[in-house]
């Protein structure tokens, strides 16, 4: 009986001390942890690095797959590519309330401060250091959704990985310069219509040469109807890049 307990108490021991360990070193030494992304539809990703989380394009409440929650939302930065409502989405009320950066271009980021968001200018082709790494503002062709403003993608350096989120855009031949910045991930639209389709989503992993693709802005209304699952075949064939289709609310470590 003793040694049963014994056993049963060191068991425990070694289970709460290594436990221990383990928030230790998350809190401790955060250079060590994974990068992840997280996918919420439409262009809404969060990026994560310990306590350091952005997030692209956050069209959360009014998005039909309700992958989470607009109020829930944690993040120090907001990047927002222009200003349609899939895209802008719940940009103020999460800056207002968790205080985060707001990052976007000069003529959007004048109409965000007007209602309270602590913002950060930039535009086109500008690239400005943060604590995560940097961002760059890449073109887009697409309108701005306000008046007197280009529509933006972002080449984001976070904690070591180097993500090219082209937002809401055309193919265009200048995506070939975005192959200088070494892009591990590349997020791009796929959907038609408003976008890129699957044919020049396609022509455009050709222009970028990034490690592996992520696509986006599909099937959250009829009118952008894709499969991501063609779109990975095609690519995946034809240049030998991974494609990761994710799933609503998915997680994936970078
Ligand atoms: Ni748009
Ligand atoms: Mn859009």
């Amino acid at each position: 009986m003793l040694r049963k307990f014994l056993v049963y108490a060191t068991f425990l021991m070694l289970l709460l001390s290594s436990s221990l360990t383990a928030a230790a070193s998350v809190n401790d030494n955060p250079v060590n942890e994974k990068v992840t992304l997280t996918y919420y539809g439409q262009s809404a990703f969060m990026l994560s690095h310990g306590n350091t989380r952005l997030i692209f394009d956050p069209y959360l409440s009014k998005s039909p797959w309700k992958a989470a929650n607009a109020d829930e939302i944690e993040c120090q930065y907001i990047l927002v590519s222009h200003g349609h409502q899939d895209h802008l989405g719940d940009t103020v009320p999460i800056a207002k309330r968790t205080g985060a950066k707001v990052i976007t271009f000069n003529a959007l980021a004048g109409l965000l401060k007007e209602q309270g968001c602590d913002v950060v200018p930039m535009d086109i082709g500008g690239q400005r250091v943060f604590d995560f790494g940097y961002v760059k503002l890449t073109p887009a062709v697409h309108g701005s959704g306000v008046p007197g403003g280009l529509a933006a993608g972002f080449i984001v350096n976070f904690y070591g990985k180097t993500i090219y989120f082209a937002g809401d855009t055309a193919l265009f031949g200048d995506m070939a310069f975005i192959a200088k910045a070494k892009v591990d991930y590349a997020l791009l639209p796929i959907g038609d219509n408003y976008t890129m389709g699957i044919a020049d989503a396609v022509d455009a992993v050709g222009l970028i040469k990034p490690k592996a693709v992520i696509p986006m802005h599909y099937n959250t209304n009829p009118l952008i109807k894709a499969s991501p699952e063609e779109f990975k075949k095609v690519v995946e064939k034809r240049y030998r890049i991974p494609v990761h289709v994710m799933q609503s609310g998915g997680t994936l470590v970078l």
